[in-house]
């Protein structure tokens, strides 16, 4: 059977060129008020310029961060369940929020291929060149495929998805992104992203569970130190787009997970006082010796909690899939 029904445009670019000066503006303005008051913060939103990407595509195939490994595990083998389970109302559209090189919902895409199953595939990432290697990628590998990779963030690209796309939805929201949210913000991404769908719309969440301290420590703070590398890049890239004078090495990653809140959080210490000149801010920013910025969180969930907040943004947990050692889960949320 031809399971290619319609050509769609390979890539819908939902951001503006000229934007660009914007977005150099408003991570200007994130820096000056994020280092200006203690504690000092900056958002991991911008760890992801191209060397953060690519730091960050190594730490996936470090051998102590285990979330990758296992999200994979549990993706490949209940693809044939997770697969009957989305199809069961017939065509739908998979909508992939974050997708990157989306290594891991292929898995899940050459199963709904093999079984014949009637979907188009949206992937959405904010990186233009992400979503260009995707679309070839695509078309060699399965060139049956309808698919549409969409440029922009998650709200622009969810909206756009609401009046362009009528039909059944699907979401996915893999690689414990969540994760990186606060609780506050988790509740308000779930609740944004359940205003974009009908009842019976679904998506499928990939969540780190709780576990081994240790275990998660080691993920963040590995031997070969390419985390660290990952975290130190934002200082590099502050000094790259807004004219920092950071002195790098002046700065050393700290991880520290805190069991009773299960939140691994990441900073950047200072290792002697220092002042640091920022051109785009126009200003000027005190360090204390062993002062720190945090730049990162990556919340661990109970299924309990994970089955609370689907219950506090409009869903239900309908499925849970765990890999073996019970380190990741991957849930099927429904919305009600
Ligand atoms: C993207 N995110 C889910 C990763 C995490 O585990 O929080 C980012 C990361 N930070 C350090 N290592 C990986």
């Amino acid at each position: 059977m031809d399971l290619k029904t319609t050509t769609l445009d390979p890539l819908i670019n939902l951001t503006r060129k000229e934007n660009g000066n914007k977005d150099l503006e408003s991570f200007a303005h994130h820096v000056a008020a994020g280092l200006s008051q203690p504690p000092k913060k900056l958002s991991s939103r911008y760890f992801y310029d191209g060397p953060g990407s690519a730091l960050f595509q190594q730490i996936m195939e470090l051998p102590e961060y285990y979330p990758t490994r296992c999200e994979y595990e549990v993706l490949t083998d209940n693809k044939a369940a997770i697969t009957a389970h989305l199809a069961k109302k017939g065509f739908f559209h998979l909508i992939d929020l974050g997708a990157g090189d989306a290594l891991k919902t292929k898995i899940l895409l050459k199963e709904l291929q093999e079984r014949q199953i009637l979907f188009d595939y949206l992937p959405v990432d904010i990186s233009e060149d992400a979503m260009q290697q995707l679309s070839s990628s695509l078309e060699k590998e399965m060139p049956e495929l309808n698919h549409q990779a969409i440029v922009g963030d998650y709200d622009d690209s969810l909206g756009w998805l609401q009046h362009n796309k009528t039909g059944r939805k699907v979401i996915l929201f893999l690689g414990s992104n969540i994760g990186n949210f606060e609780h506050e913000e988790s509740l308000d991404f779930l609740s944004k992203v359940r205003s974009h769908l009908e009842p019976g719309d679904s998506l499928l969440l990939g969540i780190d569970l709780r576990k081994d301290p240790d275990k998660i420590l080691s993920a963040y703070n590995d031997s070969a130190g390419v985390t660290a590398a990952f975290n130190l890049n934002l200082l590099h890239r502050i000094n790259r787009e807004l004219g920092g004078d950071f002195d790098v090495n002046g700065f050393f990653h700290y991880p520290i997970y805190n069991p009773q809140e299960g939140v691994m959080r990441s900073y950047l210490v200072s290792k002697q006082e220092q002042n640091v000149f920022i051109q785009a801010t126009g200003k000027s920013f005190h360090f204390s010796a062993w002062e720190a910025i945090h730049t990162e969180s990556s919340y661990k969930y109970t299924l309990p909690q994970i089955q609370a907040m689907a219950e506090a943004s409009g869903f239900i947990m309908e499925i849970v899939f765990q890999d073996n050692q019970g380190c990741f889960a991957d849930v099927i949320f429904k919305a009600v």
